[in-house]
């Protein structure tokens, strides 16, 4: 039986029935909010290509955090410009770094949010790569046991979470190793399981100063043709101890995230990248597009194709809209 018998629009015909048969829920408490700590004091720069997102020093890092759980946004993963660069990225498990210092004020303020590091290199480096260079290549072996010092010296600045970034093989494992090592059983590992080789990270490599000095990153992320590909890094993961895994970018990506959701049961993040920010910025701006109606169907998008959470540059505005 159908038409006339059957009218899906009798569920659409008012904002109660609508929200009583809504599929996909969306909150402030689904969001990890990305931010930029450098060194110094009372500094706050605004990203050129990403509106609204600042490079700041930690005591304005603070004062936006408070806003941040005002906001019931569940957390925030921080990302450091160090003073200086150097080959192996040393200022990355440096006690008193931007990321460090950050996440010791958080934590002493006592403020009801997620604290999660990206675990990476290639902000500290002075070629940008993620990982060791020699000869040009970039070393998976010998850049482990570097991501593991970062892991650790975030834990022990109090981090809840730290999410490895820099694709290469077994670090889920070496950091779970280093961590357990030095006592921090109970920190999680956000594992950025199937990070592609995208254009759409334009804008964050302005913010984080972290582009590649030769070459891209290609012998390391993935490949964008590769769906299969993924599932396989996801599992990976989960066997070396990741306790959640994440798809990074979101939209290009909605089938990787669909079906990473489908094969295992642990949390499974998406990452709204930089490029997928900016886009819709520039877009607004113009007057092309309604942010608010875009951002939200994007996110509610993200959420649908099977993300449990999302780190979105959205997150603050997104929180106000669902807010009102
Ligand atoms: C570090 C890292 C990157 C992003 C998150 N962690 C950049 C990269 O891999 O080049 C991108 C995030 C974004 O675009 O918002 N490896």
């Amino acid at each position: 039986m159908s038409f006339p018998t059957h009218r899906p629009r009798r569920l659409r015909r008012s904002e109660g029935l609508r929200s009583l048969v809504r599929e996909t829920p969306l909150a402030a408490s689904d969001f990890l909010y990305p931010m930029f700590v450098c060194p110094g004091k009372r500094m706050r720069k605004e990203v050129p290509s990403m509106p609204g997102i600042y490079q700041q020093s930690v005591d304005k890092f603070l004062e936006e955090c408070r806003e941040i759980e005002d906001l019931g946004i569940a957390g925030i993963i921080l990302f450091g410009l160090p003073e200086k660069k150097d080959e192996r990225g040393s200022e990355a498990w440096a006690k008193d770094a931007p990321v460090q210092r950050a996440v010791e004020a958080v934590k002493k303020a006592k403020l009801n949010l997620v604290v999660a590091t990206d675990v990476c290199l290639c902000e500290y480096t002075s070629h940008g790569h993620c990982g060791v260079v020699k000869s040009g290549e970039v070393l998976n072996d010998p850049s482990l046991e570097l991501l593991a010092q970062a892991a650790v010296s975030h834990a022990r600045a109090g981090a809840d979470v730290v999410a490895p970034s820099d694709m290469m093989d077994g670090r889920v494992g070496a950091i779970r190793g280093a961590l357990d090592h030095a006592g921090f059983v109970d920190v999680a590992i956000l594992a950025y399981s199937a990070k592609y080789c995208s254009a759409f990270y334009g804008p964050f490599r302005d913010a984080a100063q972290s582009a590649p000095q030769f070459g891209d990153r290609r012998s390391y992320q993935m490949d964008p043709a590769n769906a299969r590909e993924a599932l396989r890094e996801v599992a990976l993961d989960i066997e070396e101890g990741a306790d959640m895994v994440m798809v990074k970018p979101a939209l290009p990506y909605l089938d990787v995230l669909h079906a990473v959701r489908g094969a295992v049961n642990i949390p499974v993040g998406a990452y709204n990248v930089s490029g997928e920010y900016a886009m819709v910025k520039a877009a607004a701006r113009n007057g092309w597009l309604d942010e608010r109606r875009t951002a939200l169907e994007i996110l509610t998008g993200i959420r649908r194709a099977g993300a449990d959470f999302i780190l979105t540059y959205h997150a603050k505005d997104a929180a106000k809209w669902l807010g009102e």
